[in-house]
Order: structure tokens, then C-alpha cells, then sequence
């Protein structure tokens, strides 16, 4: 009996007591409510993670999709995740009110690449607004978890781990270099990010999307001559 204007936000804050999400704009425009969805891809078997506005979510709309909001990647009472950690670390968080959006966009991000370039990078985080802390030490913590090709052969720089070097350590020597600055953070006391370690899809919905799929219902064009399928039928696939 769900109340079909119902947001996920509205149902994540007032129903489950889950205020990490915040309520900005409440219009798609500020990425303060950002949450990862996760849903099964029967085509290609796999699973695929988005970062959503969850005020533009109808929960009706959210039929066997997992929901990920931030305090289920990580906590301080718990452990921070690797994503929240560096955020905090890199002085990327002033009043905090955007910081669980730009969270779950980074962690939706790193769920589908564990190795994104600095532009996917960008693009991810285009839809969080940040009012006060500028976007600098935000996309500065960011970049360690971002690698970048370097030679024509397509190999990789062999400074970090896995025969990859993060684009932040290299630009943060550089700055360092010719300036004498401070760096804003120390990349060595960022936790590894290890993306074995993330939640799994819930086997419980993965049965229930089987079961679901088996009796979905499908378009069938019966006269085969209306272009627009205008005289089209339901037919049971299964
Ligand atoms: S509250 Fe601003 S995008 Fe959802
Ligand atoms: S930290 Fe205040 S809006 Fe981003």
C-alpha cells in the first residue's frame, strides 16, 4: 500500500529514520540526496549501480532495485569507508550538508570502476553542489583513486599498487615543487580501497527477479501490419 507521490527520499527520511540523505533542493539540482541504486541485468548478467536523486525517486519505482544509502557503506561509530575517509582526510567537508551526495556518487562510481579516469571522475560528481567548501580538496582527496595512462604503449605509471600511480600524487609533487606549498593531505594514510570487500547484491531480490522475469508480460505485434503497433496484445513470454 505504498502512496504512489511517495519520494525514496521522503520514505529513507521519515519512514526508516535514515537522515544521512539530506533534503536540499528537493528539484534534481543539488545531489544532496544522492543514493546507489542496484539492479540486476538479465541480458548481460551483471549488476549495475547508479547514483539517483532520491527526491525525484517515486518509490513505486524502485520494484526489485536495491537501495544503498550512506550510512550503509560506513560510519564513525562502525568504520568509514575508504570514500568517506578520504573526504574527511582532505579537508573536502565544511559544513557537511553535501557530503553524503558527493559519497554516494563517488562510491557508485568506484562500484562500477574501481580504476575510473579523472574524467569519469568529473562527470560522476558533475550533479553535487557544494555551497562552502569549493570543489578543489574534494576533487584533490578524489584523484587518489583515479589512474591515468601515461604512454603510448598503454602502460600505466608503476608507482602504486597495482602497477597504477594516482594522478593526485603525481600533480600534488608537482605544486609542491614549485611552490614550497603544503600539501593538503598525505596520501599514505588513506586506507586502500579493496572492491572485494563492498556489500553484495541481496540473493533474496536476485530470487525474486528470477521469479519475476519468468512471468513478465511483453508487447507482441498480432496483425503484423500496423507500424506502430496500435493493435498489439499482451502475451504471457513464459
Ligand atoms: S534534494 Fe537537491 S537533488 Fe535532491
Ligand atoms: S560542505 Fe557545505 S555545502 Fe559542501
Amino acid at each position: 500500500q505504498v502512496d504512489p507521490e511517495m519520494t525514496l527520499l521522503t520514505y529513507l527520511r521519515r519512514k526508516l529514520g535514515l537522515t544521512g540523505t539530506k533534503l536540499g533542493c528537493a528539484e534534481g539540482g543539488c545531489g544532496a540526496c544522492t543514493v546507489m541504486l542496484s539492479r540486476y541485468q538479465t541480458d548481460t548478467n551483471q549488476l549495475q549501480h547508479h547514483a539517483v536523486n532520491a527526491c525525484l525517486a517515486p518509490l513505486c519505482s524502485l520494484h526489485l532495485v536495491a537501495v544503498t544509502t550512506v550510512e550503509g557503506i560506513g560510519s564513525v561509530a562502525r568504520k568509514l569507508h575508504p570514500v568517506q575517509e578520504r573526504i574527511a582526510l582532505s579537508h573536502g567537508s565544511q559544513c557537511g550538508f553535501c557530503t553524503p551526495g558527493i559519497v554516494m556518487s563517488m562510491y557508485a562510481l568506484l562500484r562500477n570502476n574501481p580504476t575510473p579516469t579523472m574524467e569519469s571522475q568529473c562527470f560522476f560528481l558533475s550533479g553535487n553542489l557544494c555551497r562552502c567548501t569549493g570543489y578543489r580538496p574534494i576533487l584533490e582527496g578524489y584523484r587518489t583513486f583515479t589512474v591515468v595512462s601515461t604512454d603510448s604503449n598503454g602502460c600505466c605509471l608503476t608507482n602504486g599498487s597495482a602497477a597504477e600511480r594516482s594522478l593526485g600524487e603525481e600533480e600534488e609533487e608537482e605544486v609542491r615543487g614549485r611552490s614550497g606549498a603544503t600539501p593538503l593531505f598525505n596520501a599514505a594514510e588513506f586506507k586502500p580501497f579493496d572492491p572485494t570487500q563492498e556489500v553484495i547484491f541481496p540473493p533474496e531480490l536476485m530470487s525474486c527477479f528470477e521469479a519475476f522475469v519468468l512471468h513478465s508480460y511483453c508487447f507482441v505485434d498480432t496483425c503484423g501490419v500496423c507500424p506502430r503497433l496500435m493493435h498489439t496484445s499482451y502475451m504471457l513470454t513464459s
